[in-house]
């Protein structure tokens, strides 16, 4: 019981890391709340929670990149759960094209979700946890924006922003009782990755010492970690969890 009744948001808790996180925090006690943009996925995924038993958590339809969707979806937090202790900024998309054909409104759709979402979310929650003085804030990068990707202008320069939004919140919220970090997922088996043609995928693995693509269970576990008393005093961190495919 790692997380006995902190309450945590996910975002993008629909998809493939951010529902096997949903899970692994219930099963450590905590409360949390699956914010998504995909209704019909959500749906689902409560639906399975149910049937497995879990009871303690909220789904919110939320586009992260709307702001007004997303002083909803953390009133609605602090409606059925009282506060806010932990913020996964996890939702995300690509749109992948090389640069000499990808379109503007994708470089920016890109952008305003992967970046502009992070930046909505944590301002939205920020306030309940400089009252209460403790808080930790999660942000997921990807190795694309540390080490750049063929077909991910975008997406990369979206991660690598997620970096320096980490750093800068470590240094201006530390001294306030919160923790902010990032994890590097390397190629993870979700939906995410179904684009990448085979032949990529054979190549990507090869490159990875431990020869196998992440599962989201790998993610999930280092989110838990760093949203647990055990990571007190890890702070503006970007913790890869990659199998080590570049260093
Ligand atoms: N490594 C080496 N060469 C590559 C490559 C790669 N990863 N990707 C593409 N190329 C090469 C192709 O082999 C091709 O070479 P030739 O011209 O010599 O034949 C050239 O680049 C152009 O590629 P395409 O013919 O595929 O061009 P396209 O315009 O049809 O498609 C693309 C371009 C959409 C970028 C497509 O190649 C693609 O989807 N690539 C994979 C992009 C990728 O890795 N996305 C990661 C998604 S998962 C994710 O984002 C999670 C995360 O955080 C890591
Ligand atoms: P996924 O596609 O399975 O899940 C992403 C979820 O985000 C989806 O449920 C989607 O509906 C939701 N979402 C998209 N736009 C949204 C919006 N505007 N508002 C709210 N929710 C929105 O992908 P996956 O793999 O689970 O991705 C989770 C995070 O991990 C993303 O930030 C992704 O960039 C990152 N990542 C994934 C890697 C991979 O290989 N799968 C590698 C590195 C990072």
């Amino acid at each position: 019981m790692r997380l006995k009744d902190k309450v945590a948001i996910i975002t993008g808790a629909a998809g493939g890391i951010g529902f096997a996180s949903v899970k692994r925090f219930l099963q450590e006690g905590a409360k949390v709340v699956l914010a998504d943009f995909d209704k019909e996925q959500l749906d689902l995924r409560e639906r399975e929670l149910n049937e497995q038993g879990f009871n303690n958590f909220l789904t919110s339809v939320v586009d992260v990149s709307d702001r007004k969707s997303v002083d909803w979806m953390v009133r609605e937090t602090v409606e059925a759960f009282g506060t806010i202790d932990v913020l996964i900024n996890n939702a995300g998309i690509t749109r992948d094209a090389m640069l000499t054909k990808m379109e503007p409104v994708d470089f920016q759709r890109v952008l305003e979700v992967n970046v502009a979402g992070v930046f909505n979310c944590t301002q939205a929650v920020i306030g309940q946890m400089l009252e209460k003085g403790s808080g930790k804030i999660i942000n997921t990068s990807s190795v694309s924006g540390v080490y750049g990707n063929i077909g991910q202008t975008n997406y990369a320069a979206s991660k690598a922003a997620v970096i320096g939004m980490t750093k800068t919140w470590a240094k201006e919220l530390g001294k306030k009782g919160i923790n902010v970090n990032s994890v590097v997922p390397g190629f993870t088996e979700t939906n995410m990755v179904t684009t990448v043609p085979e032949k990529v995928i054979e190549s990507i693995k090869g490159m990875i010492p431990l020869r196998r693509l992440g599962k989201p269970e790998d993610i999930a576990n280092a989110y838990l970690f760093l949203a647990s008393k055990e990571a007190d005093y890890i702070n503006g961190a970007v913790l890869h969890v990659d199998g080590g495919i570049m260093m």
